[in-house]
């Protein structure tokens, strides 16, 4: 079946159920020509509850097919976060290749369980022996994240232990031998810690070890978000580089719970998160569905010119969304400039991307308008090195307390921005600099917003060159 693209907020090219509500992406996997994204799934209606592992697959992660849910609550209870792996040395002896879902059961505890798939994820069936975890001293025991190890020769599991994250390792899924713990002292800790994922990257020609942690309340701009840990692994113990923690993948409030595809045939480290955050996401007011992923963002290490980040642009392939281009003159401002009517049509799915440079200005921003008084602004304040986001005014906001709110990130002050900016209905990206700064926001306009204009706060001359708008299409 086929989305309604009419439905309001409806997103275009963000994976979003056909029904029901979602959360999490769960068990990310690829194998024989498909990416697999399961999902935290409601199937009887728009709100969180009888948590069941939805189902999508993919060619090229943008194009999205609805399948139907992968696994259902069983007298475990309901199906928590956890990932998915293919064993191919038939580690477990469910098969050759099978595909294994290591996923948490929510019931009177947090258990570990297994499930497995011998036709490509179509069905799924439930390990005997589940659950393969337990502890009857942690109440927050959940969310495991499991690869292999090519150097240990083991899996290795991540798990959210209340405040800590526990490795665990096993030679066959099935038991599991704690390692060692993290996060004492270290990183924020509002809240519990939830979807954990470790995994390697490579910076400078060397293995560094990025740890992600989720943690719900606790986020910089209020309710959820995801810090990461850079460091070293080996094979048992997670050691942090020194950086000055807490660090985030994502500033702003839409960007929870996202972990990485195991088994990407390109060697690539591929991010998905949830867009949206536990403040207000039961509230939001989409009506058959509730809430989306992010973009598949490629993960990265770079130095910011202080220290190493995880940069997260999105896949290459997002470009191939481009149908039509409309290219503006560059602008040149030290008060204030609109461009009017972006776009003819404009239905709300587009991207716009431009360079900005500041020149002697430090306070300048740019805002996102529409013809009912609603609006986003992004403003950059280079004193501060901050860049936040106005969304008081950006739509409908009283669906939830809080929603409505000036929102920060961080930023590094540069003489020059590249800005890609994606719009697709109800969501906003920004990615600065191939991703060094990536912030995303929800937004629910009326209307989509269509004029654009620059101001120079300062009133110093400041340049947005190279303006593209890119009307985005599947
Ligand atoms: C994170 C989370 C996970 C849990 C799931 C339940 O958003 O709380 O820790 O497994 O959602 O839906």
């Amino acid at each position: 079946f086929n989305f309604k693209y009419d439905e309001p907020f409806r997103p275009l090219y963000h994976y979003s159920p056909f029904f029901g509500w979602t959360n999490d992406p769960n068990g990310m996997v690829y194998k024989d020509g498909e990416y697999h994204l399961f999902y935290q799934y409601n199937p009887y209606g728009s709100v969180w509850g009888n948590m069941t592992w939805g189902h999508a697959v993919s060619k090229d992660l943008i194009n999205w097919e609805h399948k139907t849910p992968g696994i259902l609550p069983d007298s475990e209870g309901t199906i928590f976060s956890g990932s998915a792996v293919i064993d191919k040395f038939n580690t477990a002896g469910f098969g050759k290749d099978a595909m294994v879902a290591i996923y948490t059961n929510d019931g009177d505890r947090q258990t570990q369980n297994l499930a497995y798939s011998l036709d490509n994820g179509k069905t799924f069936i439930k390990y005997k022996g589940n659950p393969v975890l337990t502890d009857p001293n942690i109440v927050d025991f959940r969310d495991p994240k499991v690869f292999w190890d090519n150097d240990s020769k083991q899996w290795i599991m991540s798990l959210a232990t209340t405040q800590t994250i526990t490795f665990y390792g096993s030679k066959n899924l099935k038991n599991w031998e704690k390692l060692s713990e993290f996060g004492e002292g270290i990183g924020a800790h509002g809240g519990v810690w939830e979807c954990p994922d470790l995994f390697p990257l490579t910076y400078n020609g060397k293995t560094k070890w990025v740890l992600l942690v989720s943690i719900n309340p606790g986020g910089p701009n209020s309710g959820s978000a995801t810090q990461y840990f850079i460091g070293d692994f080996d094979g048992k113990k997670f050691t942090p580089d020194p950086l000055p923690y807490p660090l985030w993948i994502d500033n702003w409030r839409d960007n929870y719970a996202g972990v990485t595809w195991n088994n990407e045939p390109n060697g690539k480290t591929i991010f998905i998160g949830w867009m949206s955050n536990w403040d207000y996401a039961n509230q939001v007011p989409s009506v058959n569905f509730k809430n989306a992923m992010t973009l598949p963002r490629e993960l990265k290490l770079v130095n910011n010119g202080k220290h190493l980040v995880l940069a997260n642009p999105p896949i290459e392939t997002v470009k191939e969304l481009r149908k039509e281009t409309k290219t503006y003159e560059n602008v040149s401002v030290n008060d204030t400039y609109t461009i009017k009517n972006l776009l003819s049509g404009n239905e709300g799915a587009y991207e716009i991307e431009m360079d900005i440079k500041p020149e002697k200005s430090n306070e300048f921003s740019f805002i996102l308008s529409n013809n009912n008084n609603q609006q986003v602004s992004f403003i950059f304040d280079l004193t501060k090195e901050e860049l936040s986001l106005d969304r008081t005014q950006s739509g409908d906001t009283d669906f939830a307390i809080n929603f409505s709110s000036v929102i920060h990130s961080p930023i590094v002050k540069r003489n020059m921005y590249k800005i890609r900016l994606l719009v697709d209905k109800a969501s906003i990206e920004l990615f600065l600099n191939d991703g060094e700064t990536a912030v995303t926001s929800l937004i629910f306009p009326k209307e989509s917003y269509n004029n654009l204009t620059f101001k120079s706060l300062d009133k110093q001359p400041i340049q947005f060159n190279n303006i593209n708008i890119y009307k985005l299409g599947l």
